[in-house]
């Protein structure tokens, strides 16, 4: 299969973005950009979202008992670059606050998801995190950040 071909075939399902966060084994938050982010059932409300095997944060999300979703605005590119890069320093002056069970909460997302870790699977070079979701605000007036074909975008009305 042509790798490149596939990846823009992909490409062209427009997701939200998310940073997805958790404390880390030595007690320091981590995160990542993740657009694999999906609502897997209602009842129980549960969540997916995959991870690749060479995550620097692949540990830590694993070690955790929970983590959280922080479903970007459109306003927040920078934070999802942020967050897209392997540093130690990604949380440098980003505010959050830490819900009921310590998970970091980006202070400013449109929406956000504080999860139990349920279940993990193979996925390929991937593996599948799914979390039960026990906490969940949203603002209903904000609008999402967009990613389609390899580039950040704003949502338009369709027509
Ligand atoms: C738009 C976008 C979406 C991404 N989605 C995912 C994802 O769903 N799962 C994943 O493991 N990495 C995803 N990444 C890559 C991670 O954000 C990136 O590898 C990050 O550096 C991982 O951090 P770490 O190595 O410090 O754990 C995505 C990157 C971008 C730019």
């Amino acid at each position: 299969m042509e790798q490149d071909q596939y990846k823009r075939a992909l490409g062209c399902y427009a997701t939200g973005i998310t940073v997805i966060s958790a404390l880390g084994t030595d007690g320091a938050p981590i995160g990542i950009t993740a657009n694999s982010f999906n609502s897997v059932s209602i009842d129980p409300p549960l969540i997916l979202f995959s991870l690749g095997r060479r995550s620097y944060s692949l540990e830590g999300f694993l070690a955790s008992e929970t983590f959280a979703v922080n479903v970007l605005r459109e306003n927040q590119q920078a934070l999802a670059e942020r967050f897209a890069r392997a540093s130690a320093d990604k949380w440098a002056e980003v505010s959050y606050d830490i819900w009921d069970t310590g998970c970091p909460i980006l202070h400013d997302a449109l929406a956000k998801f504080e999860c139990r870790l349920r279940h993990t699977y193979e996925g390929g070079d991937h593996i599948i995190l799914v979390g039960e979701v026990i906490r969940f605000e949203y603002d209903p007036k904000g609008q999402p950040l967009v990613y389609c074909r390899g580039a950040y975008q704003a949502m338009s009305p369709a027509g």
